[in-house]
């Protein structure tokens, strides 16, 4: 295995216009690319965890929420493919090499998740009820896994 491509060393990255000047420490220590796409998948699970709060509570359905959330999916997963461009798995990810190995995989799965978000979003703003959004939810949440069944180290 070629050992350049685990030294990866960008100290100062500009992805998509955001630019990391910073070292902060967070998600234990990561920097760069990699704790860009971590705030971005966290983004997107705090985006999913309020999307089922909403249709789960008992008070009124607010599909504009539910819309917004599914707009912060739309717009992390559609920035998936930059964000693992390079092969970067220093410091504490969770990413796995094949990703690299299987990239055209890989990225189908970014589009997958982002096409769902978008149907959801779609019905949100349709003003579909709780049992349509919950079940395109579900089919959200598929595809977030189905990725992370592969590509990320499975936890215990
Ligand atoms: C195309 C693959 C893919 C898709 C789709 C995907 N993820 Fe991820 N996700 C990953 C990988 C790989 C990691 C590990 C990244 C790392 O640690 O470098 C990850 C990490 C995460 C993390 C942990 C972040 C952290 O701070 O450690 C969360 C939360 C997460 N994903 C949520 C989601 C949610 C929610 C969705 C769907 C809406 C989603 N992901 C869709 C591949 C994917």
């Amino acid at each position: 295995m070629n050992i350049q491509k685990y030294i990866l060393v960008k100290p100062f990255l500009f992805v998509t216009g955001l630019v990391v000047t910073s070292l902060a420490l967070a998600h234990g220590g990561a920097e760069g690319v990699v704790k860009a796409r971590m705030d971005g998948m966290s983004a997107m699970g705090k985006a999913m965890k309020s999307i089922v709060k909403e249709i789960k509570s008992r008070s009124e359905l607010d599909t504009a929420a539910i819309y917004q959330s599914s707009q912060i999916v739309v717009k992390h997963s559609s920035m998936i493919p930059k964000m693992f461009k390079e092969e970067s798995i220093e410091g504490p990810s969770e990413a796995l090499p094949k990703i690299w190995v299987q990239w055209d995989d890989f990225s189908a799965l970014a589009v997958k998740t982002q096409d769902e978000a978008e149907k959801l979003g779609g019905l949100a703003n349709e003003g579909a009820d709780k049992k349509q959004l919950m079940k395109q939810f579900a089919a959200v949440g598929k595809t977030c896994k189905g990725c992370h069944t592969d590509y990320r180290i499975a936890k215990d």
